[in-house]
């Protein structure tokens, strides 16, 4: 194929990555686009990764683009990632919200990037550390991801050993897993914290506001500004008017938008701005 027609089936699909996802994709990212569309290039019976671009731009079939556009998401996360947000989230944000919210007995969390489930696994394992402070509680969790495989993934609470290995102490692994073929299969008593949809943050929100506090985190590190921007106005009309934003590590509103401001000596945590 022509090398001009080539840097233009590239430079569409890059296109079509922003719009759909928010993902930004780099001029020198060819070959992680040739990585990670190969197999689906094949399986559909296309010559080349460039065949499959070049069908993207000239007749694009729906079902394809979403299979090209969510090959293109990384996925890596573990249970208790970074370990701050989780013992913020015991230390800081729990003590908080059992005060203020006393009357309303009412919990609610969003984890809007949850990829295969380690993050609202970590959330509901931690809450559940301080139960005895929650009980009669009304508590409720929602994951959501843009990509349908890992969100089913993440309902169905298996993971492999290796998967298992990564972020769990013994003592957790014990209480909450429970060895199966091939891995291990998480308590049911924690999925049934938990609501899981497929839902792309670039979308009107199908999730129900307000919630207590969001996880939204190591997604913003792929989207440019605008979309940063445009991501963290919908988070901040679906947080509550005491709620707090968890962001990962890297991750900041700051020179991004007013909504949110950082909640003092506490890295990663902001709240809405008065
Ligand atoms: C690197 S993982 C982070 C998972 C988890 N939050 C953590 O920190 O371990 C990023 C996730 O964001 C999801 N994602 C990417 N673009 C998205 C979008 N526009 N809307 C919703 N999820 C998106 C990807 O599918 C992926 O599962």
């Amino acid at each position: 194929m022509h090398p001009g027609t080539m840097q233009s089936n590239f430079a569409h699909f890059c296109h079509l990555l922003l719009e759909r996802s928010g993902l930004v994709l780099d001029e020198d990212k060819h070959y992680l686009v040739d990585t990670r569309l190969s197999h689906i290039a094949e399986h559909h019976g296309f010559a080349s990764v460039d065949a499959l671009l070049s069908k993207l731009q000239t007749g694009p079939v729906e079902s394809l683009v979403t299979e090209c556009v969510e090959a293109l998401a990384t996925h890596e996360s573990s249970f208790f990632r970074d370990t701050l947000p989780f013992t913020q989230l015991a230390n800081v944000i729990l003590p908080k919200i059992i005060e203020h919210k006393s009357i309303s007995k009412s919990l609610r969390i969003w984890s809007a990037a949850c990829s295969t489930g380690q993050e609202p696994y970590s959330i509901a394992m931690t809450l559940q550390e301080h139960i005895d402070k929650l009980q009669g509680w009304h508590i409720e969790i929602i994951a959501t991801d843009m990509v349908a495989k890992a969100v089913e993934q993440a309902q169905s609470g298996f993971y492999t050993d290796f998967e298992i290995g990564r972020g769990l102490k013994p003592e957790q692994l014990h209480r909450w897993f429970h060895k199966t073929e091939g891995g291990y299969l998480i308590d049911p008593s924690l999925r049934r914290m938990m609501h899981f949809h497929t839902y792309n943050l670039l979308a009107p929100p199908t999730v129900r506001g307000p919630f207590d506090i969001i996880f939204c985190r190591n997604v913003l590190i792929y989207f440019n500004r605008d979309k940063k921007i445009e991501i963290l106005k919908r988070l901040g009309s679906l947080l509550g008017r005491e709620g707090l934003l968890i962001l990962g590590s890297a991750e900041t509103v700051i020179g991004l938008c007013d909504t949110f401001e950082p909640l003092d000596g506490h890295h990663g945590l902001f709240r809405l701005k008065a």
